[in-house]
């Protein structure tokens, strides 16, 4: 690795770590409790890689040689430097309100609107350095500066990452991994791309998949599928036939095989978990094709999405489902094959809720249907994301499917192309073109 991407990766751990406080920070001020050994660990990693190592290796060998090639930016370096000088001080400052706080000695509005300070000063100082120190360095540095720089921060020991303090640290790197925004997430480390989150995405991330791959013998059907999806989010993956989007939710579901990748959900790694622990962790599938059991009545097709759910809790949640689509009550007694195709997979999405997700996986819902049904189903999407449902749809049906989504990502034969908001892809040029038919 290069020496620029060295320090803008120890940036991309600084970064994530901000956010992360930020977040604590916003629950706090919400009401929640200091959790004083966080702030500890988060203080004790600022401390001593931050302020006792990455800012004096800034110091010593970035600043000194950037004074020595560009004198008409010492007074910026300047600057810079006596932030790196303040960061212990503030640091100190800033343990002591935690404890206040903990104590009840200091409102939790007062500690985030301090935490929130120390972290725009952090990331204003990053983005200093991503956007304009690390560019003209790279103008005017020799090899030979770099070469320096290089042995300067390959010796770093980042305690977040050592042996050393590895179990101490491991519950915070996760929750710092989970919460970085994808501009700066595990693994990225480009100059120029660090970006203050916007506020939507303020929501933990439920689910982050990471590099998946996935093979139908000795055919690749996934490539390496990276997507995430935030806390309350209705994401899209759209793409035509064949690109491998019930692939993605089946691997993801765990009835199909993962050759390569990682799967994070609520923060833990469910990458090896099976199916049905998987189910109730919280993740519900409403099948391609519906997948109703024809024989059986509504309500034990109901009952069955219910699996992994304590028996006693059934019957209430079977009203909820019925309330939402009173056909299906009409009908509970029926056998499922005397449904239409737009009621089966009312009652396929129904199945799925009584497994009490947390992440609904929608496939295809709209696959098949007359227009009109098209419609109410999607209809019905909109209502579980209007309470507060995170929702994954799969969907070829694009158009649509990009209306409802706050985010959407597309698929074309195995690969994510594509990523934005719905509004901005239902926008794009090459997605109106391909999958929108304009
Ligand atoms: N059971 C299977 N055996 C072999 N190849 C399969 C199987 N299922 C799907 N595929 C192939 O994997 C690719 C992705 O399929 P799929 O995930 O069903 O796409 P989509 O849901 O986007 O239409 C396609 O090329 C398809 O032919
Ligand atoms: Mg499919």
């Amino acid at each position: 690795m290069d020496a620029l991407s060295l320090i803008s990766q120890e940036h991309s751990n600084i970064w994530r770590l901000a956010i992360t406080v930020d977040h604590v920070a916003s629950e706090i001020e919400a009401g929640a409790a200091v959790e004083q050994p966080f702030f500890n660990a988060v203080f004790d990693y600022l401390e001593q890689f931050v302020g006792r190592s990455h800012h004096p290796r800034e110091d010593d060998y970035l600043y000194r040689l950037l004074r020595l090639r560009c004198p008409q930016v010492t007074a910026e370096i300047d600057r810079l430097q006596a932030e790196h000088r303040q960061d212990l001080t503030k640091l100190a400052a800033l343990r002591a309100q935690v404890a206040a706080a903990a104590q009840g000695q200091l409102s939790g509005g007062q500690l985030a609107a301090a935490l929130n300070d120390y972290t725009t000063l952090l990331k204003t100082h990053i983005l200093t350095e991503e956007k304009s120190v690390l560019p003209l360095a790279r103008s005017v540095f020799t090899t030979a500066d770099w070469t320096e720089i290089k042995q300067a921060f390959q010796s770093s020991d980042d305690p977040m990452f050592s042996d050393k303090s590895r179990a101490e640290f491991r519950q915070l790197y996760h929750r710092v991994a989970n919460l970085a925004p994808e501009s700066v997430g595990l693994g990225s480390s480009s100059v120029g791309t660090l970006q203050p989150l916007p506020e939507r995405s303020k929501a933990e991330v439920q689910l982050r998949v990471q590099g998946m791959e996935s093979c139908y013998g000795r055919i690749k059907a996934l490539k390496g599928i990276s997507i995430e999806v935030r806390r309350g989010e209705t994401v899209a993956l759209v793409g035509a036939n064949g690109a491998g989007k019930t692939t993605f939710l089946r691997t993801l579901s765990g009835v199909q095989p993962m050759s390569a990748g990682s799967i994070y959900f609520k923060g833990q790694d469910i990458s090896r978990l099976r199916s049905d622990k998987r189910t109730r962790c919280g993740i519900c599938q409403s099948p391609e094709g519906r997948q109703v059991f024809g024989p059986l009545s509504i309500e034990d097709n109901l009952a069955l999405g219910a699996y992994t759910q304590p028996r006693k809790q059934v019957p209430g949640d079977m009203e909820k489902i019925f309330t939402m689509f009173p056909i299906l009550k009409e009908r509970r007694a029926q056998s499922a094959g005397t449904l239409s195709g737009g009621q089966q997979q009312m009652l396929a999405i129904g199945r799925a809720l009584m497994g009490r997700p947390s992440l609904l996986l929608l496939d295809e819902p709209s696959m098949g249907l007359a227009p009109m049904l098209v419609e109410e189903v999607f209809n019905v999407i909109r209502m579980l994301k209007s309470k507060g449902m995170t929702i994954l749809l799969v969907e070829q049906n694009a158009f649509a499917a990009l209306a409802i989504a706050d985010r959407g990502y597309v698929l074309e034969t195995g690969t994510v192309t594509l990523s934005g908001t719905g509004q901005e892809l239902i926008n794009n040029e090459q997605v109106r073109a391909a999958y929108l038919g304009m």
